[in-house]
């Protein structure tokens, strides 16, 4: 069986004043039916990667193809089956109300009208924009506008659907139903395939069947959440809480047995956080001694189940 969505060695370079390679023979397998994550910090070529399978920019080399049909081929074929969201675009026509931008998309992809109509009320109903459906767009909130550029994308009933980002900025409750239709948009609709990108980690974790972890336009990994988790499994992974503190705490992350580090302050809770992963819990008295001759007041201390994080920091090296 083909693939819902292909890459093989697929490159881009941009070349501006410097040249930055976007994507870098990244290869990438989804399946039909498949409810895919490409997961990456800013600048790793998630959105570089969206834009060539929707056929908007070209590879430099290497291969995608989407449907079955080359990119660089067949993308009158691709633009049939497919839409897109960007969680950052700004989108829509100011002067036309919520319904009506929705209607004029679905006119531009020939939805029958009556079927359009009843797509456009139920979408709106989902994601909570019904009181705002006769608003026009240039009043609504840039969280509305993002849930109706999804209604956007889901009115035309896409058979692969891209979502670049698609809970960007919004809040949490707005993410979390965005999160839940797009899951069920899938589950109902046997066939259906969506790639979305996200840096955010419980997104792809909660979201996505498989996920690809990209960074510097390289895919590093590509699995299941769970299997990606259990690469980190065995290793303790630790929290613990200080008052908040403005020392250097680089060290930590030299003492022995330590086998990453990081830090990160949270002034509103008037703490900083340290997160650890060791190589045995025999490590702890060591920290707990060296905080103590520093002078840092320790609060909290707790031991984490292994999250996608820390299979994201095992990779790549970083936080997202
Ligand atoms: N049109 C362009 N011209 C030059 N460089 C570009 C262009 N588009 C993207 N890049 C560069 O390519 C790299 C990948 O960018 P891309 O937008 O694909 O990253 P991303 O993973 O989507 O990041 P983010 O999480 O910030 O959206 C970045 O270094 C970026 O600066
Ligand atoms: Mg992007």
């Amino acid at each position: 069986m083909g693939y819902a969505i292909e890459t093989r060695d697929l490159t881009r370079v941009f070349r501006s004043s410097a040249e930055v390679v976007a994507l870098d023979r990244a290869t990438i397998q989804v399946r039909e039916g498949e409810l895919f994550g490409v997961l990456g910090p800013n600048g790793a070529g998630k959105t570089t990667l969206i834009k060539i399978l929707c056929t908007l920019l070209l590879p430099t080399s290497g291969k995608a193809f989407v449907g079955g049909w080359d990119v660089e081929g067949e993308p009158q074929k691709i633009r049939e089956v497919i839409n897109m969201v960007s969680g950052g675009e700004v989108s829509g026509y100011g002067l036309l109300t919520v319904r009506e931008n929705l209607w004029l998309f679905s006119q531009l992809y020939g939805i029958p009208g009556g079927e359009a109509r009843d797509r456009i009320g139920d979408l709106l109903k989902v994601v909570g924009l019904e009181a705002r459906a006769d608003t026009k767009v240039n009043r609504i909130s840039s969280g509305e506008r993002q849930k109706m550029n999804l209604c956007r994308g889901l009115v035309t009933d896409p058979k692969i659907l891209f979502l670049d980002e698609p809970t960007l900025g919004l809040d949490v409750n707005a993410s979390r139903a965005i999160r839940c239709y797009v899951k069920s948009w899938l589950a109902e609709r046997p066939g259906r395939t969506i790639l979305l990108t996200t840096h955010y980690m419980h997104e792809a974790e909660e979201l996505c069947d498989r996920v690809a972890i990209i960074d510097r336009g390289k895919v590093l990994a590509c699995d299941t959440p769970s299997a990606l988790k259990r690469r980190v499994e065995g290793e303790a992974s630790f929290r613990l809480e200080v008052a908040l503190t403005d020392l250097g705490l680089e060290e930590m992350g030299q003492l022995p047995g330590v086998r990453w580090f990081f830090r990160e302050d949270k002034p509103e809770r008037g703490v900083t956080e340290m997160r650890f992963i060791l190589e045995d819990e025999a490590v702890i008295p060591s920290i707990i001694t060296r905080l103590v001759e520093k002078k840092v007041r320790v609060l909290h201390l707790s031991k984490t189940e292994p999250t996608l994080e820390d299979t994201f920091v095992k990779i790549v090296g970083k936080t997202i």
